[in-house]
Protein backbone atom coordinates (compact mmCIF):
# COMPACT_ATOMS: atom_id res chain seq x y z
CA UNK A 1 0.00 0.00 0.00
CA UNK A 2 1.30 3.69 -0.70
CA UNK A 3 1.97 5.68 2.25
CA UNK A 4 0.22 8.59 3.09
CA UNK A 5 2.34 11.57 2.28
CA UNK A 6 2.68 14.43 4.60
CA UNK A 7 0.61 17.72 4.88
CA UNK A 8 2.16 20.82 3.31
CA UNK A 9 -0.22 24.17 4.17
CA UNK A 10 0.99 27.86 3.15
CA UNK A 11 -0.87 30.83 2.05
CA UNK A 12 0.14 34.04 0.11
CA UNK A 13 -2.24 37.86 0.81
CA UNK A 14 -3.12 39.41 -2.24
CA UNK A 15 -1.77 42.47 -0.94
CA UNK A 16 0.00 44.49 -3.76
CA UNK A 17 2.19 43.10 -6.38
CA UNK A 18 4.53 40.18 -5.25
CA UNK A 19 7.87 40.47 -5.03
CA UNK A 20 11.41 38.33 -6.13
CA UNK A 21 10.49 37.43 -1.88
CA UNK A 22 7.89 36.32 -1.82
CA UNK A 23 8.63 34.18 -4.95
CA UNK A 24 12.56 32.95 -3.30
CA UNK A 25 11.14 32.57 -0.01
CA UNK A 26 7.49 31.03 -0.65
CA UNK A 27 6.32 29.81 -4.25
CA UNK A 28 9.43 28.45 -5.88
CA UNK A 29 9.90 26.08 -2.65
CA UNK A 30 6.07 25.03 -2.82
CA UNK A 31 6.82 24.20 -6.17
CA UNK A 32 9.45 22.50 -5.48
CA UNK A 33 8.30 20.51 -2.56
CA UNK A 34 4.48 20.06 -4.14
CA UNK A 35 4.98 16.53 -5.19
CA UNK A 36 6.70 14.86 -2.34
CA UNK A 37 3.43 16.18 -0.15
CA UNK A 38 -0.35 16.52 -0.01
CA UNK A 39 -0.24 20.43 -0.43
CA UNK A 40 -2.74 23.13 0.16
CA UNK A 41 -1.98 26.63 -1.14
CA UNK A 42 -4.34 29.49 -0.43
CA UNK A 43 -4.92 32.87 -1.60
CA UNK A 44 -5.59 34.63 1.96
CA UNK A 45 -8.15 37.00 0.76
CA UNK A 46 -9.68 36.94 4.27
CA UNK A 47 -5.49 38.38 6.38
CA UNK A 48 -6.08 40.60 3.36
CA UNK A 49 -9.02 43.40 5.31
CA UNK A 50 -7.08 43.15 8.15
CA UNK A 51 -5.55 46.45 6.17
CA UNK A 52 -8.04 48.66 4.66
CA UNK A 53 -8.28 47.16 0.74
CA UNK A 54 -9.94 48.79 -2.03
CA UNK A 55 -12.71 46.25 -3.06
CA UNK A 56 -12.14 45.99 -6.60
CA UNK A 57 -8.29 45.60 -6.53
CA UNK A 58 -8.50 43.08 -3.73
CA UNK A 59 -10.90 41.12 -5.83
CA UNK A 60 -8.30 41.43 -9.63
CA UNK A 61 -5.31 40.93 -6.77
CA UNK A 62 -7.05 37.48 -5.55
CA UNK A 63 -7.57 36.08 -8.92
CA UNK A 64 -4.22 37.21 -10.24
CA UNK A 65 -2.35 35.83 -7.34
CA UNK A 66 -3.93 32.40 -7.97
CA UNK A 67 -2.70 32.62 -11.64
CA UNK A 68 0.99 33.81 -10.97
CA UNK A 69 1.01 30.83 -8.69
CA UNK A 70 -0.28 28.30 -11.15
CA UNK A 71 2.37 30.40 -13.95
CA UNK A 72 5.02 29.95 -11.50
CA UNK A 73 4.64 25.88 -11.51
CA UNK A 74 2.22 25.46 -8.85
CA UNK A 75 -0.24 21.88 -10.35
CA UNK A 76 -3.94 22.32 -9.52
CA UNK A 77 -4.45 18.77 -10.64
CA UNK A 78 -2.06 18.19 -7.60
CA UNK A 79 -1.84 20.54 -4.94
CA UNK A 80 -5.04 22.03 -4.08
CA UNK A 81 -5.36 25.77 -4.81
CA UNK A 82 -8.42 27.67 -3.53
CA UNK A 83 -9.40 31.04 -1.98
CA UNK A 84 -9.64 31.23 1.78
CA UNK A 85 -12.92 32.84 1.93
CA UNK A 86 -13.99 30.23 -0.31
CA UNK A 87 -14.10 28.03 2.68
CA UNK A 88 -15.81 29.00 5.45
CA UNK A 89 -14.23 26.85 8.04
CA UNK A 90 -11.31 29.23 8.76
CA UNK A 91 -13.78 31.90 10.17
CA UNK A 92 -14.97 29.22 12.17
CA UNK A 93 -12.43 27.85 13.38
CA UNK A 94 -10.73 30.84 13.68
CA UNK A 95 -13.66 31.54 16.54
CA UNK A 96 -13.21 28.83 18.20
CA UNK A 97 -9.57 29.30 18.17
CA UNK A 98 -10.02 32.74 19.67
CA UNK A 99 -11.20 31.40 22.88
CA UNK A 100 -7.57 29.13 23.63
CA UNK A 101 -5.67 32.57 22.63
CA UNK A 102 -4.80 34.88 24.76
CA UNK A 103 -5.07 39.00 24.55
CA UNK A 104 -1.44 39.72 26.07
CA UNK A 105 -0.13 37.26 23.22
CA UNK A 106 -1.43 38.68 20.41
CA UNK A 107 -0.31 42.73 21.41
CA UNK A 108 3.29 41.66 21.90
CA UNK A 109 3.30 39.64 18.36
CA UNK A 110 6.07 41.70 16.45
CA UNK A 111 4.00 41.85 13.07
CA UNK A 112 1.00 43.54 15.29
CA UNK A 113 3.26 45.85 16.87
CA UNK A 114 4.62 47.11 13.73
CA UNK A 115 1.21 46.85 11.36
CA UNK A 116 -0.16 48.86 14.23
CA UNK A 117 2.05 51.84 13.81
CA UNK A 118 1.95 51.49 10.38
CA UNK A 119 -1.52 51.63 10.10
CA UNK A 120 -2.01 53.78 13.39
CA UNK A 121 -5.48 54.97 12.35
CA UNK A 122 -6.95 51.80 12.05
CA UNK A 123 -5.83 49.01 14.77
CA UNK A 124 -9.33 47.00 14.14
CA UNK A 125 -9.57 43.67 15.45
CA UNK A 126 -9.00 41.55 12.68
CA UNK A 127 -5.24 43.11 12.69
CA UNK A 128 -4.88 41.76 16.27
CA UNK A 129 -6.68 38.29 15.56
CA UNK A 130 -4.55 37.79 12.01
CA UNK A 131 -2.06 35.02 14.04
CA UNK A 132 -5.56 33.01 15.18
CA UNK A 133 -6.72 32.87 11.73
CA UNK A 134 -3.50 31.71 10.55
CA UNK A 135 -3.55 29.05 13.04
CA UNK A 136 -6.59 28.28 11.94
CA UNK A 137 -5.59 27.98 8.11
CA UNK A 138 -2.99 25.47 9.44
CA UNK A 139 -4.59 23.53 12.00
CA UNK A 140 -7.80 22.56 9.61
CA UNK A 141 -5.69 20.39 7.56
CA UNK A 142 -3.31 18.92 9.95
CA UNK A 143 -0.50 20.31 8.25
CA UNK A 144 2.95 19.23 9.16
CA UNK A 145 4.82 21.10 7.43
CA UNK A 146 4.56 25.05 7.11
CA UNK A 147 7.00 26.56 4.22
CA UNK A 148 7.52 30.40 4.80
CA UNK A 149 9.70 33.53 5.25
CA UNK A 150 11.40 34.21 8.50
CA UNK A 151 9.16 37.03 8.88
CA UNK A 152 6.67 34.15 9.38
CA UNK A 153 8.09 32.28 11.92
CA UNK A 154 6.27 33.68 15.15
CA UNK A 155 2.85 32.78 13.46
CA UNK A 156 3.89 29.56 13.58
CA UNK A 157 4.99 29.41 16.60
CA UNK A 158 1.82 30.71 17.86
CA UNK A 159 -0.38 28.20 16.05
CA UNK A 160 1.62 25.40 17.98
CA UNK A 161 0.72 26.83 21.39
CA UNK A 162 -2.57 27.48 20.36
CA UNK A 163 -3.02 23.97 18.91
CA UNK A 164 -1.02 22.52 22.35
CA UNK A 165 -3.42 24.32 24.47
CA UNK A 166 -6.30 23.10 23.07
CA UNK A 167 -4.94 19.03 22.59
CA UNK A 168 -4.61 19.74 26.21
CA UNK A 169 -7.71 21.03 27.20
CA UNK A 170 -9.71 18.20 25.27
CA UNK A 171 -7.74 15.10 23.75
CA UNK A 172 -5.20 14.72 20.28
CA UNK A 173 -6.75 16.97 18.04
CA UNK A 174 -4.77 19.05 16.04
CA UNK A 175 -1.50 17.88 14.51
CA UNK A 176 1.45 19.87 15.13
CA UNK A 177 2.87 21.65 12.62
CA UNK A 178 6.00 22.88 12.20
CA UNK A 179 7.45 25.58 10.05
CA UNK A 180 10.16 24.68 6.87
CA UNK A 181 12.52 27.18 6.38
CA UNK A 182 14.82 27.89 3.37
CA UNK A 183 18.40 27.76 3.65
CA UNK A 184 19.10 30.57 0.88
CA UNK A 185 16.57 32.94 0.92
CA UNK A 186 14.18 32.61 3.80
CA UNK A 187 14.49 36.32 4.18
CA UNK A 188 15.13 38.16 0.77
CA UNK A 189 16.17 41.84 1.75
CA UNK A 190 14.88 45.46 0.20
CA UNK A 191 18.05 46.26 -2.56
CA UNK A 192 18.47 49.79 -1.41
CA UNK A 193 18.24 48.69 2.50
CA UNK A 194 19.68 45.34 3.00
CA UNK A 195 19.22 45.19 6.83
CA UNK A 196 15.27 45.27 6.29
CA UNK A 197 13.27 42.56 4.52
CA UNK A 198 12.02 43.07 0.63
CA UNK A 199 8.58 43.95 1.00
CA UNK A 200 5.46 44.32 -1.13
CA UNK A 201 4.49 47.15 0.21
CA UNK A 202 8.01 49.06 1.29
CA UNK A 203 7.64 52.94 1.06
CA UNK A 204 10.35 52.92 -2.06
CA UNK A 205 9.23 50.70 -5.21
CA UNK A 206 13.32 50.98 -6.28
CA UNK A 207 14.01 48.67 -3.13
CA UNK A 208 11.80 45.70 -4.33
CA UNK A 209 11.76 43.63 -7.74
CA UNK A 210 8.14 42.87 -8.17
CA UNK A 211 7.00 39.76 -10.26
CA UNK A 212 5.68 42.13 -12.84
CA UNK A 213 8.43 44.20 -13.49
CA UNK A 214 9.67 44.52 -17.05
CA UNK A 215 13.23 43.64 -18.02
CA UNK A 216 14.20 47.29 -18.05
CA UNK A 217 12.93 48.25 -14.99
CA UNK A 218 14.68 44.74 -13.24
CA UNK A 219 18.05 45.65 -14.56
CA UNK A 220 17.77 49.22 -13.83
CA UNK A 221 16.87 48.17 -9.86
CA UNK A 222 19.81 45.69 -9.58
CA UNK A 223 21.90 48.49 -11.19
CA UNK A 224 21.13 50.53 -8.38
CA UNK A 225 21.73 48.08 -5.33
CA UNK A 226 23.45 48.79 -2.57
CA UNK A 227 26.48 46.96 -2.16
CA UNK A 228 29.39 48.08 0.55
CA UNK A 229 32.60 49.63 -0.10
CA UNK A 230 34.49 46.53 -0.77
CA UNK A 231 35.11 45.18 -3.87
CA UNK A 232 35.09 41.24 -3.55
CA UNK A 233 31.70 39.22 -4.48
CA UNK A 234 31.39 37.03 -1.33
CA UNK A 235 28.33 35.43 0.81
CA UNK A 236 28.78 37.19 4.57
CA UNK A 237 25.50 38.55 5.76
CA UNK A 238 27.03 40.64 8.35
CA UNK A 239 29.17 41.95 7.24
CA UNK A 240 28.72 42.14 3.56
CA UNK A 241 24.60 42.42 3.55
CA UNK A 242 23.91 43.90 0.19
CA UNK A 243 26.60 41.67 -1.80
CA UNK A 244 25.28 38.57 0.28
CA UNK A 245 21.62 39.00 -0.66
CA UNK A 246 21.89 39.41 -4.63
CA UNK A 247 24.26 36.27 -4.13
CA UNK A 248 21.06 34.30 -2.56
CA UNK A 249 18.71 35.88 -5.48
CA UNK A 250 21.29 35.08 -8.05
CA UNK A 251 21.91 31.76 -6.33
CA UNK A 252 18.05 30.47 -6.68
CA UNK A 253 16.93 32.44 -10.02
CA UNK A 254 20.06 30.19 -11.57
CA UNK A 255 20.12 27.30 -9.87
CA UNK A 256 23.94 27.20 -8.88
CA UNK A 257 24.48 27.27 -5.48
CA UNK A 258 26.51 30.06 -3.25
CA UNK A 259 29.77 28.92 -3.69
CA UNK A 260 29.33 28.47 -7.15
CA UNK A 261 28.10 31.68 -7.64
CA UNK A 262 30.88 33.15 -5.92
CA UNK A 263 33.45 31.47 -8.13
CA UNK A 264 31.51 32.98 -10.94
CA UNK A 265 32.41 36.74 -10.10
CA UNK A 266 35.76 35.85 -8.75
CA UNK A 267 37.97 39.12 -9.86
CA UNK A 268 34.82 40.65 -11.20
CA UNK A 269 33.46 44.04 -9.93
CA UNK A 270 30.25 44.98 -8.36
CA UNK A 271 28.80 46.61 -11.44
CA UNK A 272 29.10 43.33 -13.33
CA UNK A 273 27.93 41.18 -10.97
CA UNK A 274 24.71 43.47 -10.28
CA UNK A 275 23.91 43.23 -14.23
CA UNK A 276 24.44 39.94 -14.06
CA UNK A 277 22.12 39.74 -10.65
CA UNK A 278 19.62 41.75 -13.23
CA UNK A 279 19.62 39.39 -15.98
CA UNK A 280 19.40 36.13 -14.58
CA UNK A 281 15.79 37.35 -12.92
CA UNK A 282 15.35 39.08 -16.06
CA UNK A 283 15.14 35.81 -17.89
CA UNK A 284 13.71 33.64 -15.41
CA UNK A 285 10.52 35.68 -15.07
CA UNK A 286 9.80 36.52 -18.78
CA UNK A 287 8.18 33.11 -19.39
CA UNK A 288 6.40 33.39 -16.20
CA UNK A 289 5.15 36.46 -16.88
CA UNK A 290 3.68 35.48 -20.38
CA UNK A 291 2.10 32.34 -18.57
CA UNK A 292 0.81 34.32 -15.92
CA UNK A 293 -0.91 36.76 -19.06
CA UNK A 294 -2.08 34.08 -21.01
CA UNK A 295 -3.50 32.57 -17.64
CA UNK A 296 -5.41 35.76 -16.93
CA UNK A 297 -7.60 35.73 -20.05
CA UNK A 298 -8.29 32.16 -19.47
CA UNK A 299 -11.35 33.29 -16.89
CA UNK A 300 -13.38 30.18 -17.25
CA UNK A 301 -10.49 27.83 -16.63
CA UNK A 302 -9.24 30.23 -13.06
CA UNK A 303 -12.55 30.26 -11.88
CA UNK A 304 -13.05 26.34 -12.78
CA UNK A 305 -9.55 25.63 -10.91
CA UNK A 306 -10.51 27.51 -7.62
CA UNK A 307 -14.25 26.18 -7.88
CA UNK A 308 -12.79 22.98 -7.37
CA UNK A 309 -9.49 23.72 -4.81
CA UNK A 310 -12.33 25.26 -2.52
CA UNK A 311 -14.23 22.12 -2.78
CA UNK A 312 -11.35 19.82 -2.06
CA UNK A 313 -10.25 21.96 0.69
CA UNK A 314 -13.42 22.43 2.14
CA UNK A 315 -13.64 18.21 2.52
CA UNK A 316 -10.51 18.52 5.04
CA UNK A 317 -11.61 21.25 6.60
CA UNK A 318 -14.80 20.27 7.79
CA UNK A 319 -13.91 16.98 8.73
CA UNK A 320 -11.58 18.78 11.19
CA UNK A 321 -14.24 21.50 12.03
CA UNK A 322 -16.49 18.78 13.28
CA UNK A 323 -14.36 17.46 15.34
CA UNK A 324 -13.48 20.48 17.45
CA UNK A 325 -17.18 21.37 17.86
CA UNK A 326 -18.11 17.99 19.01
CA UNK A 327 -15.23 18.58 21.41
CA UNK A 328 -16.24 22.04 22.72
CA UNK A 329 -19.64 20.54 23.31
CA UNK A 330 -21.25 22.50 20.46
CA UNK A 331 -25.05 21.13 20.09
CA UNK A 332 -25.28 18.94 17.27
CA UNK A 333 -29.00 18.00 14.76
CA UNK A 334 -29.46 14.35 13.93
CA UNK A 335 -29.24 14.56 10.08
P1 LIG B 1 2.78 37.16 2.75
O1 LIG B 1 1.68 37.28 1.76
O2 LIG B 1 3.29 38.40 3.40
O3 LIG B 1 4.01 36.45 2.10
C1 LIG B 1 3.91 35.19 1.45
C2 LIG B 1 5.15 34.36 1.72
O4 LIG B 1 6.31 35.05 1.26
C3 LIG B 1 7.29 35.07 2.30
N1 LIG B 1 8.09 36.29 2.17
C4 LIG B 1 9.42 36.32 2.06
N2 LIG B 1 10.34 35.35 2.03
C5 LIG B 1 11.63 35.72 1.90
N3 LIG B 1 12.04 37.01 1.79
C6 LIG B 1 11.14 38.02 1.80
N4 LIG B 1 11.54 39.28 1.68
C7 LIG B 1 9.76 37.69 1.94
N5 LIG B 1 8.61 38.43 1.99
C8 LIG B 1 7.60 37.55 2.14
C9 LIG B 1 6.47 35.06 3.59
O5 LIG B 1 7.22 34.61 4.68
C10 LIG B 1 5.36 34.10 3.23
O6 LIG B 1 5.79 32.76 3.39
N6 LIG B 1 0.55 35.59 6.88
C11 LIG B 1 1.09 35.13 5.60
C12 LIG B 1 0.04 34.45 4.73
C13 LIG B 1 -0.66 33.32 5.40
C14 LIG B 1 -0.12 32.05 5.72
C15 LIG B 1 -1.18 31.30 6.30
C16 LIG B 1 1.15 31.48 5.56
C17 LIG B 1 -1.98 33.31 5.78
N7 LIG B 1 -2.29 32.09 6.32
C18 LIG B 1 -0.99 29.99 6.76
C19 LIG B 1 1.33 30.17 6.01
C20 LIG B 1 0.28 29.45 6.59
C21 LIG B 1 1.60 36.34 4.87
O7 LIG B 1 1.24 37.45 5.11
O8 LIG B 1 2.41 36.07 3.84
Amino acid sequence: MEERKKVLYSAVQPTNDLTIGNYIGAIQNWVKLQNDYDCYFAVANMHAITVRQNPAELRRRTADMAALLIACGINPENSVLYVQSHVPAHAELCWTLNTFTYVGEMERMTQFKDKSKKHADNINMGLMDYPVLMAADILLYQADYVPVGLDQRQHVEIARDIAQRFNNVYSPTFKMPEALFLKVGAKICDLLDPTKKMSKSAENPNGSVFLNDDRDTIIRKFKRAVTDSGSEVRYDPENKAGVSNLLSIYSVFSGKSIEKAEADFAGKGYGEFKLAVGEVVADKLAPLQAEWQRLLADKAYLDGVLKSGAERAERTANRTLAKVYKKVGFYSLKD
